[in-house]
């Protein structure tokens, strides 16, 4: 089987850059995003995509036109394509069974039952969404009783592994491509079809094939086990806080055996992100499916411990200036989950600016990349009044103008504008004592302390 025409349903943060990446590297194979929200598709055809990765424009820019295309016109490139990648979103059910951890799969079941619908001949369905094992069968049944054709559909799964700040370079050299399909001649033929598509780059020894299942949990595992990390060493950030030792030279001695590594191992507010704490509550929910209870509670306290993280980050703060900030200015330095995205799910400052505010602190954000809509929409969304918003959130144009007049500055996302700042200046705009509460432990503690600040640096202490 080869492919020549590939359609994927949703433009989001995965959709988007794989199949840019696809595109770019297989110029033999026409491949068409499709989403229902006409704003980001626009987007993905303007010079300002929806997404902002390093590198990304480039790759898009590359092919783009080409064989790159993106449309609100799903139908018609469903139909057209050998292979469909489904790329929507699968967030934390909010209601009914499950709800809090188990995955909402409205937009998987929406997008089988259109595949269904349209669809002729052979088409290998590839789950790329982050679902809960067995997903591959519940799609199956639906493309199998909802289509009115002769179509016959081969159902795999490739779950994505990309971080978002380094999704380019993650997608063209990547640690593995995982490949799940059914163990019978069919389910192989797609199976290797897919794998001819990654073979154009990647090369074949980092092409992992298993079964479905295998496929469908590892994704759930791997992100648990990379979450599980952040809490074990954002766990002993207190501790080094409590006793003097420094979280860094522990992270650095631990991470020198091989048998640990060096990689995720730095303490932090709390990690966020739109999937870590839901995969997390993923395979909790999982567990507590197939009567898992004990299981269950272990992953469930990787997620507790991460939130721990984030509120002692607020107490400390609030404790440290003289037990109050209500009217005090603070100035919020990074918005987004991480550095070098501009998204901003589940990141650990909308929690702490939340926080800030119930205390009745000014808050004043500045982020580099994350625009003011979207830091307003985080805020409602986690229950502030826009009355509040408007009267106590104020959005910075650079570091520079945040702190002046502050009470505090907190450092919340590791850009790397931010270890370069002039803090003679800083200190200078502050009220003092200058308080720094820096959850991201980047910047010069000696420097800090020479400039006069009062500083307190996320597993290391005062
Ligand atoms: P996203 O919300 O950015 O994008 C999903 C898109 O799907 C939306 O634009 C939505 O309009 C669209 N959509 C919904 N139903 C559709 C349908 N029937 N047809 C066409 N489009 C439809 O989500 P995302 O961050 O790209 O994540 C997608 C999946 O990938 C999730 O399961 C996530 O867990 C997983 N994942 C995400 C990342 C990441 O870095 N964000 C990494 C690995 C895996
Ligand atoms: C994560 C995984 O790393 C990807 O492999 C996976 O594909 C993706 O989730 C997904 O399934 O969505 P991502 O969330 O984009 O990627 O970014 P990470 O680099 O994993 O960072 C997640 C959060 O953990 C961020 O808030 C980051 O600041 C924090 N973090 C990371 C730490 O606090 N300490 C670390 O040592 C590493």
């Amino acid at each position: 089987m080869i492919i020549t025409s590939i359609c994927c349903l949703g433009a989001g943060y995965v959709g988007g850059p794989t199949m840019a990446m696809i595109a770019a590297k297989c110029p033999h194979i026409q491949v068409t995003v499709c989403d229902m929200n006409q704003a980001r598709i626009d987007a993905w055809n303007s010079d300002t995509l929806p997404v902002y990765e390093p590198g990304l424009k480039e790759v898009v820019e590359s092919a783009r036109g080409k064989n790159l295309h993106f449309t609100t016109d799903l139908k018609p490139a469903i139909a057209a394509a050998d292979l469909i990648f489904v790329c929507v979103g699968t967030p934390t059910k909010s209601h009914g069974i499950g709800a809090g951890r188990a995955a909402d799969l409205r937009y998987i079941e929406s997008a089988a039952r259109l595949i269904a619908e349209v669809s002729e001949g052979n088409k290998i369905i590839v789950e790329k969404s982050t679902i809960p094992v067995k997903t591959a069968t519940a799609i199956q049944a639906i493309l199998t009783a909802n289509s009115t054709t002769n179509a016959t559909f081969q159902v795999l799964s490739n779950p994505e592994f990309l971080a978002e700040g380094t999704a380019v370079t993650d997608m063209e050299n990547p640690d593995r491509i995982l490949i799940g399909g059914e163990q019978t001649p069919e389910g192989q033929a797609a199976l290797e079809a897919l794998v001819s598509v990654y073979a154009n780059w990647v090369p074949r020894e980092k092409i992992i094939t298993t079964n479905l299942w295998s496929s469908e949990l590892s994704k759930l595992v791997a992100n648990a086990f990379l979450a599980q990390r952040i809490s074990s060493i954002n766990s002993i950030s207190a501790l080094c806080e409590a006793t003097g030792a420094d979280v860094d030279e522990v992270a650095r001695a631990i991470g020198f055996d091989s048998r640990i590594g060096s990689k995720f191992l730095k303490a932090s507010v709390g990690f966020g992100g739109s999937c870590f704490q839901k995969d997390i509550l993923n395979l909790v929910y999982l567990c507590e499916s197939f009567n898992l209870p004990e299981p269950a509670a272990y992953w469930r306290s990787v997620v507790e411990i991460n939130d721990w993280q984030k509120s002692r980050f607020v107490e400390k703060i609030v404790r440290t200036l003289f037990n109050t900030v209500a009217g005090k200015r603070i100035a919020i330095l990074g918005f987004a989950f991480k550095k070098d995205t501009n998204d901003t799910r589940e990141s650990a400052a909308i929690h702490i600016v939340r926080d800030l505010v119930a205390e009745n602190a000014h808050v004043v954000i500045y982020d580099p990349r994350v625009p003011v809509e979207t830091i307003h929409r985080d805020l409602l969304d986690v229950g502030i009044p826009q009355d509040i918003i408007n009267f106590n959130v104020e959005i910075a144009a650079d570091p520079y103008a945040a702190v002046t007049g502050a009470h505090a500055l907190a450092t919340l996302t590791e850009w790397d504008e931010f270890r370069t700042l002039d803090l003679p200046r800083i200190h200078g705009l502050m009220l003092k004592p200058a308080f720094v509460f820096d959850g991201r432990a980047i910047l010069p503690a000696d420097a800090l302390a020479k400039h006069g600040f009062k500083a307190f640096v996320i597993g290391k202490g005062e």
